[in-house]
């Protein structure tokens, strides 16, 4: 299995929490449901956070109900907090991401609390999510550079995925949120986690593509061993904390990559650009991604597909 690689979509989550244009619940449920056709089956719907922080998501608790069931399709939703963990459930939420970082000052700005205060509440959330049988996953953000101290030590990033894993998430995944990591990063970090006794498989990268190096962060991660990689479908993205975060890396681009080295995926590249489409008319610009614009390419015909 070591060729099959999973991709973490994002797009509902991270694409669309920092828009300012509004989006309908049609607009989003029929988003989903074209990333489900296009054969995601991680989707990150949405957000139970404080609908002051983050208004474009703030129909949460609507939304995650109307999700079309599908089978093997799991809808993590983002929770910072009991109050947020309630909604969930009320929702109907089976599989969460609790978020911190690397550094505090991202920390309280993003979610009001220090590091140590994020892990503190989120032990009663994943607590009740393990009694529940939820798939659990936690964020360390800002693990390749801090909008407010800079340089991250990957040591400092991997000090924390320990803690939540010691929380009893099933999966870390470390966050370029804003885009300023390059590909020994990202094997600097990967033998500091596997140093630190965390398995390859418990291991996953959320690449923003800022300074576009986030493709070539994926191959490092790939060659380092890791095979969970979030994107975002239409390359939407950022976090309305982390002043510069651009889009996260766009789904196509990642799938364009995957299916030319040979890995295995289950997620098909023309679905994933109509689904790319979709949401990106909808916010009203065109499509911009790299793949976006010049399409997949058949070898065995040299023409482009899907454009
Ligand atoms: P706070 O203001 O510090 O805390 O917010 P509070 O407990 O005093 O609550 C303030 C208000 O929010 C109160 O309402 C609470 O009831 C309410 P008021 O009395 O003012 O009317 N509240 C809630 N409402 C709904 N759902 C809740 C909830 N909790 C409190 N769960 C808080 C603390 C964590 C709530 C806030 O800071 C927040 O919601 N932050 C979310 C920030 C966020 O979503 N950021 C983006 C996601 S992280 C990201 O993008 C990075 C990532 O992609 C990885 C990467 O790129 O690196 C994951
Ligand atoms: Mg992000």
């Amino acid at each position: 299995m070591a060729d099959r690689v999973r991709i973490y979509e994002v797009g509902p989550r991270d694409g669309l929490q920092n828009e300012s244009t509004a989006i309908s619940l049609e607009t989003k449920l029929g988003f989903v449901e074209r990333l489900v056709a296009a054969g995601l089956r991680e989707i990150e719907a949405t957000s139970f956070v404080s609908p002051k922080a983050i208004p474009q998501l703030a129909d949460a608790d609507a939304l995650l109900p109307l999700l079309p069931a599908a089978p093997g399709v799991i809808y993590p939703v983002l929770v910072p907090n009991e109050r947020g963990m309630a909604r969930a459930e009320a929702a109907g939420a089976k599989a969460l991401a609790v978020f911190t970082a690397a550094t505090d000052a991202f920390t309280q700005r993003n979610i009001g609390m220090t590091v140590d205060e994020s892990l503190a509440a989120f032990e009663p959330v994943l607590q009740r999510a393990a009694d529940l049988g939820w798939w659990r996953r936690g964020y360390v953000s800002t693990a390749f550079g801090c909008p407010y101290t800079g340089a991250v030590d990957p040591h400092r990033a991997v000090g924390v995925a320990t803690r939540l894993l010691e929380l009893g998430v099933d999966e870390v995944c470390f966050g370029d949120t804003i885009g300023v990591g390059v590909p020994a990063q990202v094997g600097a970090v990967t033998e500091a986690a596997t140093g630190a006794g965390i398995e390859l498989r418990q291991i996953a990268y959320h690449f923003h593509d800022t300074r576009g190096t986030a493709l070539a962060n994926v191959v490092a991660g790939l060659e380092a061993g890791v095979r969970t990689f979030d994107s975002s479908t239409g390359g939407t993205g950022g976090c309305p904390y982390a002043p510069g975060a651009a889009g996260n890396l766009a789904t196509e681009d990642l799938v364009y990559l995957l299916d030319a080295s040979g890995y295995e995926h289950g997620v098909d590249l023309e679905r994933v650009l109509d689904a790319a489409r979709f949401i990106t008319a909808a916010l009203g610009r065109p499509l911009s991604t790299k793949v976006g614009q010049a399409g997949g390419w058949d070898a065995s015909t040299g023409e482009p597909i899907g454009r």
